[in-house]
């Protein structure tokens, strides 16, 4: 049982124990980011954090959150900080925390996230749809957020069509019916292979035969696919 709520510093005994709970994985996960620093955030009242609670029978636990600031006027979020507990780092948490806090930030009308990722997880911030280029106008961010010595600013676009919190569904039920209306276009048919001789196959293999577009195009299946010699050698360049 997974639960994505929102807290701030609001005097209540339990969202309390939850930010320091929060605080202390941030601290371990970031451990050049200073620990006052990083308490002064979570407890500052414009900062608000979307913490991950694993529930279980006997005790609710955090295992990892996101603390930000809403600009809600300019229409943005500032993420100071996030992180989830290491042992269940890689099991999808940073994904399912990232797209609830999209959906939760949908509903309050934000555009944008900006960030000034950690060098070391530019590449999650990527997979979620954060980008080094910016998309977010300059007049919106500039002067608002912290700046950060170290560190890559990112910004991420909310797109009001895309369902967040159905995301994982959503892209599979595309790819199937890409796939599905890909095969009605495609004319699919398995072709015989080569018949040759073992001494035929080595004398093939050299390489000016290969490079030969009339072996190339003798191979069947191959001109009806549309294949030449020039695409197949474009298309090793490319890759
Ligand atoms: N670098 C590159 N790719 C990563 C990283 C990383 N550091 N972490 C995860 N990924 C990839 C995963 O491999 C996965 O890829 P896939 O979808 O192709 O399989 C994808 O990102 C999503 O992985 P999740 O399992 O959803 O991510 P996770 O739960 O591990 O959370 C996080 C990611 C928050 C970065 C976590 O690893 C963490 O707490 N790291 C330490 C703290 C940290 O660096 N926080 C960010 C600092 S920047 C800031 O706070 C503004």
């Amino acid at each position: 049982m997974i639960d994505f709520p929102v807290y701030k510093n609001d005097g209540a005994k339990e969202h309390m124990r939850a930010l320091i709970d929060l605080k202390n994985i941030i601290a371990k996960q970031l451990p050049k980011m200073p620990k006052e620093y990083i308490t002064r955030l979570i407890m500052d009242r414009k900062h608000e954090s979307m913490l991950i609670l694993k529930k279980s029978d006997t005790q609710n636990k955090v295992i990892g959150g996101v603390v930000y600031r809403p600009f809600e006027e300019n229409g943005f979020v500032e993420i100071a900080f996030l992180a989830i507990t290491a042992i269940e780092q890689v099991k999808g948490y940073g994904t399912r925390l990232m797209n609830k806090f999209k959906a939760y930030l949908q509903k309050k009308g934000i555009k944008y996230m900006v960030t000034y990722a950690d060098n070391n997880a530019i590449g999650y911030f990527k997979k979620q749809g954060f980008s080094t280029i910016p998309r977010i106008p300059k007049h919106l961010w500039y002067g608002y957020i912290k700046d950060y010595e170290s560190g890559t600013l990112m910004d991420c676009y909310l797109n009001p069509d895309i369902d967040y919190n159905n995301i994982s569904n959503e892209l599979k039920k595309q790819k199937a019916a890409l796939l599905e209306a890909l095969k009605k276009c495609y004319h699919f048919e398995i072709y015989k292979g080569l018949e040759l001789e073992q001494k035929e196959v080595k004398r093939k293999r050299k390489e000016e035969d290969l490079e030969s577009e009339k072996v190339f195009s003798s191979i069947p299946g191959i001109a009806e696919s549309g294949w030449n010699l020039q695409l197949y050698k474009k298309s090793l360049y490319f890759y």
